[in-house]
């Protein structure tokens, strides 16, 4: 059960496939003899400094991977100088992933039809340090999953979603089809609109990242309403299926974001060549979402631990392999898409 919930996407998952799929469709153009003897990938998010521009994407209830759970994956993420995103739906409430230790965290929210559940919410990760929040936008409703409509998914006993806990809402109910699904439609805002954003700007200093945006309308909207950034994301395949990978929609949302505002993206991101291709085509940094459960699962924090150096590595050998000395030298003439004009050939000779 937790294994599929982990794993699957909605429906036919072909966005699940797609996310990778697109991502072997994208090939570089490597520049040589250029002196790659030194290189720098770290980069500033939000005026953060972090080590490289990999980062965590919310994941609800880790402590099903492992005990520890959350707080293995914050210790991971610090100890790589990188930024974990808390999900609200997590095992670990935000103040005992705060005390953890050091380290720069987002908070992902989800908005409940209580506003005063949200309101204390944000109000108490801001107090615990949390340094922005990312507010997931393509969540009305649940996707349809239909391996956790089969296993009848439901959080395991032993466990709630301890930033509810007191707030009576950290338990899910068994039901017919996914007890994740009903939880959501009872407790989840399916009326949230961009007036929404503006409210949330009024009752917290922290930076808003709107993450589920894959088009230029929205991009744009978001910028009018004053997200501080933009995550590109499909939610990990989960949620509308037969929507574009994200490696496909980045471009024309980073196009629309005119570089006012960073955009980052999220799903499928795999490898280090993966990340470069996301930089090259304008993201300022990705998040990784299953790579961070799995390593859990197999071995809590050192697991995640090594994922993040696995891919830093990854990421460093493409960019020397590149002759990209720093995140700023990547650039769109890098790597060559399907939709870029052929290049000029030259005339051929008579
Ligand atoms: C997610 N995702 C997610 N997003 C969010 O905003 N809040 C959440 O609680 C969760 N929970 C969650 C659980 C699991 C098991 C998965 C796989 C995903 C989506 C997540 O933040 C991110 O968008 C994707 O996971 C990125 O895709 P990859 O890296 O998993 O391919």
């Amino acid at each position: 059960m937790a294994y599929d919930y982990y794993a699957s996407g909605a429906e036919d998952q072909w966005t699940l496939a797609e996310n990778r799929n697109a991502f072997s469709r994208i090939l570089f153009r490597p520049r040589i003899l250029i002196d790659v003897s030194k290189i720098d990938m770290s980069t500033t998010v939000l005026g953060f400094k972090i080590s490289m521009p990999i980062m965590i994407a919310p994941t609800a209830m880790q402590k099903m991977a492992h005990p520890d759970g959350e707080y293995a994956t914050a210790r991971a993420a610090s100890a790589a100088g990188t930024i974990m995103t808390l999900s609200s739906w997590a095992t670990s409430s935000v103040e005992e992933v705060a005390s953890t230790g050091p380290g720069i965290r987002f908070f992902q929210l989800y908005v409940y039809k209580d506003r005063n559940v949200v309101a204390q919410l944000v109000r108490r990760a801001e107090r615990a340090g949390f340094k922005a929040i990312a507010l997931t936008v393509d969540t009305p409703r649940l996707g349809r999953r239909e391996a956790d409509i089969k296993n009848r998914f439901v959080l395991p006993p032993f466990l709630t979603l301890k930033n509810f806990e007191g707030l009576d809402l950290g338990k899910m109910d068994e039901a017919n089809d996914s007890g994740l699904a009903s939880y959501v439609a009872g407790q989840i805002d399916r009326t949230l609109s961009w007036k929404d954003v503006k409210w949330l700007q009024s009752i917290t200093s922290m930076p808003i990242l709107v993450k589920g945006v894959i088009t230029a309308e929205d991009t744009r909207i978001a910028i009018q309403n004053g997200a501080a950034g933009i995550i590109v994301s499909n939610h990990g395949a989960r949620q509308l299926d037969y929507v574009p990978s994200t490696i496909m929609a980045l471009e024309e949302v980073v196009k629309a974001a005119q570089g006012r505002v960073p955009v980052f993206l999220d799903g499928g991101v795999r490898r280090g060549t993966d990340v470069f291709k996301a930089l090259a085509l304008g993201a300022s940094g990705i998040f990784i979402g299953r790579p961070v459960v799995f390593s859990l699962a197999a071995d809590g924090e050192a697991g995640v631990r090594k994922v993040l150096q696995m891919l830093r590595d990854e990421f460093e050998l493409t960019m020397a392999l590149s002759g990209c000395r720093s995140i700023k030298e990547i650039t769109r003439d890098h790597i060559q898409t399907e939709w870029d004009a052929p290049r000029a050939l030259p005339a051929p000779r008579l």
